[in-house]
């Protein structure tokens, strides 16, 4: 079998993250040796044209897989379109409450959320207690190591008869390999970017549910909130390192 490369990239206003730079994008991917130049233009056009801003600091790192992939199946979608962002902050609430969270977690949750905003990464919430579990206080958990099998992205586009469209392929995939997790009961998200005011709800259960306003246009803060039932050291390698695939494996 051919190497895989697992491609991320960072970029950054005001210097290096880690020097105090603003974040702009962030992207990833895993691809074959052949793939890789055509792979690495698509994230420079990703963080050339990013709607925070040009970015001075820009960063890809390219590491071979060693472990071999499994395949994650990408949640179904369902489209909610809400008059506001009350509304649609009400709804996510709810469809978190139809996956079996009590509503005061989901209320001190989003407490937190709010409190939380600088975080980098998602909070992972105790969903029967709704406490922070996860020790990373300013930098959260980030998700990595997912791609979608582009021909599983074909097929997912024609299945629920959409078009192509990056960022919900983006937050498929990875609320995908999040509700794969059996400890993962639901996740929560919205953007920090200021001109995508659309945010989800995922879980194993009900699919990605994507909600057309989920905070006010302008609005530099976003958030993620993984509730789960347990939570441990392999629980964070699954989010962080394990590589997988988003697709049908019948696909190939
Ligand atoms: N927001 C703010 N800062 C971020 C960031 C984000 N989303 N992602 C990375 N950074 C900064 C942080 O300062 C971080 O340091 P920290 O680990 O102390 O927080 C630093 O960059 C290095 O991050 P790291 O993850 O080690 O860099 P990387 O180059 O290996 O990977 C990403 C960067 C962005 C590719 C990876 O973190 C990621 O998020 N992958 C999934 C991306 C994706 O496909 N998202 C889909 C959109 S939902
Ligand atoms: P984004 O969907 O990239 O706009 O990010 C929305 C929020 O999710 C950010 O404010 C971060 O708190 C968080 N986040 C960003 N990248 C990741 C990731 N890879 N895994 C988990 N959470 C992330």
């Amino acid at each position: 079998m051919d190497n895989l490369f697992n491609v991320r990239m960072r970029a950054a206003k005001g210097g290096a993250h880690e020097e105090g730079g603003r974040h702009i994008s962030g992207g990833e991917l895993i691809t074959t040796h052949e793939e890789l130049r055509k792979q690495i233009h698509r994230l420079v056009d990703k963080a050339f044209a990013h709607s925070r801003g040009m970015p001075d600091f820009f960063q890809v790192k390219v590491e071979v897989i060693e472990s071999p992939l499994s395949f994650v199946p990408p949640l179904s979608p369902i489209h909610y379109v809400v008059p506001s962002v009350l509304k649609g902050r009400l709804l996510a609430k709810k469809r978190l409450a139809t996956c079996g969270i009590n509503d005061l977690v989901i209320e001190k949750a989003f407490q937190l959320l709010e409190e939380h905003s600088h975080v980098r990464g998602a909070l992972i919430i105790d969903a029967k207690t709704g406490e922070r579990l996860d020790k990373n206080f300013d930098r959260g958990v980030r998700v990595s190591a997912f791609s979608w099998k582009e021909q599983s992205y074909e097929e997912w586009l024609s299945r629920h008869r959409l078009t192509k469209q990056e960022r919900m392929k983006d937050a498929v995939a990875l609320a995908s390999k999040v509700c794969a997790h059996p400890w993962t009961v639901a996740e929560v998200c919205w953007s920090d970017d200021p001109d995508y005011v659309t945010g989800y709800v995922a879980s194993s259960t009900f699919g990605y549910e994507r909600i057309s306003h989920m905070k006010k246009r302008g609005d530099e803060r976003g958030g993620r909130l993984l509730f789960v039932e347990n939570y441990d050291e392999t629980y964070l390698r699954y989010l962080e390192e394990k590589p997988v695939w988003i697709g049908w494996e019948e696909l190939g």
